[in-house]
């Protein structure tokens, strides 16, 4: 046997089997005559394969100098992807589709949003992780998928429960509670009635927000709260459309996925607040909200894809209705809440707000008290306001005082006296409201209600000798002028049954003016209150000061009704003022004051404007008119 180093023609036979040659020359080799024949044809094969080889070299190379770098990372790109499959590892980017997919399978989405997510996802797949556009269709994705599309709670709708946990939660308010039961029945026996939208109206403090958590907690809703104060443009409750650089999703979706559900109890606050300028009118993008017949495909410029508002139950809340406008007012059920005597504060404080600050700073609620005249000094002197946010505010300061106490020291009972507040809270505060005890002629004590409850209002006014018109100050409302003006003019009109000398409205001009002077005042229920003043002044016969009055007047001196008379009525006994003068036509409104309310104060009925001067200038001699 040779080797192939010795018998050449062995390696020339396995050269050909190893260079894949085809049939006819791999038989003209077995033939060839001589071996060296046989090495030459060996060798005329193998340079040609050598060529072939070099010039394939060349190709390549050119076409690579002239790749851009781009498709030479996609190659490496491609590479590594191929590494890391075999290494049974996955890229980021694909990693990130695999994640959506597989939350996108687990979110139970309605199938037109499913097939619109999918498409997403398959731009999302082809477009290079660097690119902007990625993250965005990726946030986007993130959102579809997190929002409760179908996700829903079950409603407990059963009335005797609900009822309990309103009592639990908020004492008095008997017709509000009641007519959020109605509102509740309804839902049990029709839920796809189109039961109007419940409006809390009232003072800040009252507790209509924590109704609103009540109404949720009651049927085992979720809650969740958006507030619309300062709200101007509408594409912050209708998001951007997702061209835009950083958009997101309006406020009402985002409330949406916060709440995890499509049916909570979705609280709308400070609705009266509402703005609109430039940037379009979210007043009117409210209204689609709150609509039930358009609300079924809510569609959010972000999303771009329709949602179902139909199942949340709006409730809203507002200081004023002054504000809103009418078209949303029409949708809403207004229920007002006015405020609270101070009798039914410190049942709160009592029943509520203390037990709910000991437990906040775990104090036991054997080591605490406050004694009665402790709680009524604290609500008294050191809060005055229509709600109990400010007395919830300091009882909590005070709770928190005696923690910090026990904290230090062995804990011991504490008894909370109205000396021991002083201790605690420092010197009573001086607040605005305290009735004036000696009136001079000119002023007179009316009542205003405002957006924080009721106020009493002092009306000034004064004659200027020699001087001419009528000359108004206090920022005083366009309506308010004009009841100033009809005060005038009835004083003046009956200057003889009044015994005044009419000469003076000719001799002297008139001054007005209403404090505190930077607060707005307006509404016609100061009517009274002026001519009050008026015919004071002009009579130089004094007011009474123990008496504040309320009503619209006429030219002809009819006294008409006003609202927010219980508003009126607390803060006037608030001010230490014991007899209020109120037109007839509120006779009904009495009836919702408290018990303790109605028994300690006097109220005066009055038709005409006659019978409130007879009341507050006993000093005027009224001769009765001629012919009236
Ligand atoms: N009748 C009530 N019984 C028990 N607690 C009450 C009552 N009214 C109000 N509160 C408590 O007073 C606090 C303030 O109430 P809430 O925040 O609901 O006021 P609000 O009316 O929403 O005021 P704002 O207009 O400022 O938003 C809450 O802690 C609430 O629980
Ligand atoms: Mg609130």
């Amino acid at each position: 046997m040779f080797t192939m180093q010795e018998d050449p023609l062995r390696l020339v036979y396995m050269l050909a089997s190893i260079m894949n040659l085809d049939s006819t020359r791999e038989q003209s080799l077995l033939e060839a005559p001589t071996r060296t024949e046989a090495l030459r044809m060996m060798h005329g094969w193998l340079a040609h394969e050598v060529e072939v080889l070099e010039l394939r070299n060349k190709i390549t190379e050119d076409a690579r100098g002239e790749m851009s770098r781009e498709q030479r990372e996609y190659i490496l790109r491609q590479q590594k992807r191929a590494i890391e499959q075999e290494l049974g590892e996955k890229n980021p980017e694909q990693a990130e589709v695999a994640t959506l997919r597989e939350k996108l399978d687990k979110a139970d989405l309605p199938e037109d949003i499913r097939k619109e997510a999918d498409r997403e996802l398959g731009r999302l797949e082809s477009i290079p992780a660097a690119s902007p556009e990625h993250n965005v269709i990726r946030t986007w994705l993130e959102y579809v998928i997190e929002l409760p599309w179908k996700t829903r709670t079950d409603d407990n709708l059963d009335i005797a429960r609900a009822r309990q946990v309103l009592d639990e939660d908020h004492f008095g308010l008997p017709k509000i509670k009641e007519r959020i039961l109605e509102h509740l029945a309804v839902l049990k026996l029709n839920p796809d009635a189109k039961a109007p939208i419940l409006c809390f109206v009232g003072a800040p403090g009252v507790g209509k927000t924590s109704l609103g958590q009540s109404i949720a907690r009651a049927i085992g809703r979720k809650f969740e709260r958006m507030s619309l104060g300062g709200l101007h443009d509408e594409a912050e409750l209708r998001g951007h459309r997702r061209t835009y650089i950083g958009a997101l999703p309006g406020r009402l979706i985002q409330a949406m996925r916060r709440a995890g559900a499509n049916n909570p109890v979705l609280m709308l606050d400070e609705v009266d607040k509402v703005g609109h300028d430039f940037r379009g009118d979210p007043a009117s993008a409210l209204l689609e909200v709150l609509d039930p017949e358009q609300n079924k495909a809510f569609r959010d410029n972000y999303l771009d894809l329709p949602f179902d508002l139909s199942k949340v139950m709006f409730v809203t809340t507002a200081n004023t209705l002054d504000t809103i406008p009418a078209p949303l007012l029409d949708r809403m059920e207004i229920l007002r809440l006015s405020g609270y005597s101070e009798e039914e504060k410190a049942q709160i404080a009592r029943r509520y707000l203390i037990p709910r600050q000991l437990a906040q700073t775990g104090i036991k609620p054997e080591l605490f008290e406050i004694t009665d005249a402790g709680l009524n000094r604290l609500i008294a002197a050191y809060t005055r306001e229509a709600g109990v946010r400010r007395l919830e505010q300091t009882l909590g300061r005070v709770i928190r005082k005696i923690a910090l106490r026990f904290a230090e020291s062995e804990p011991a009972k504490v008894t909370v006296t109205p000396e021991a507040l002083v201790d605690m809270l420092g010197p009573e505060p001086v607040l605005p409201e305290e009735a004036r005890k000696n009136l001079p002629p000119g002023v007179a004590t009316g009542l205003a209600w405002t957006e924080s409850g009721g106020d009493v209002l002092y009306i000034e006014a004064t004659l200027l000798p020699n001087g001419k018109d009528l000359t108004i100050t206090g920022q005083l409302g366009e309506v308010m002028q004009e009841s100033a003006k009809t005060a005038r003019s009835y004083v003046w009109a009956h200057a003889v049954e009044l015994g005044i000398d009419s000469a003076k409205f000719l001799n002297s001009g008139l001054h007005i003016h209403v404090p505190a002077g930077a607060i707005p005042k307006d509404g016609p229920s100061a009517g009274v209150t002026m001519t009050t003043a008026l015919a004071s002044v002009y009579s130089g016969v004094a007011a009474r000061s123990d008496t504040a009055m309320t009503g619209e007047i006429t030219l002809t001196g009819l006294v008409l009704p006003i609202g927010g008379l219980k508003e009126k009525v607390l803060a006037a006994r608030r001010a230490g003022i014991t007899r209020v003068i109120l037109p007839r036509g509120n006779q009904k409104d009495l009836r919702d004051l408290p018990d303790e309310v109605r028994k300690e104060m006097t109220f005066i009925l009055a038709d005409r404007v006659e019978d409130v001067l007879a009341e507050m200038l006993p000093g005027l001699k009224l001769t009765p008119a001629k012919a009236a």
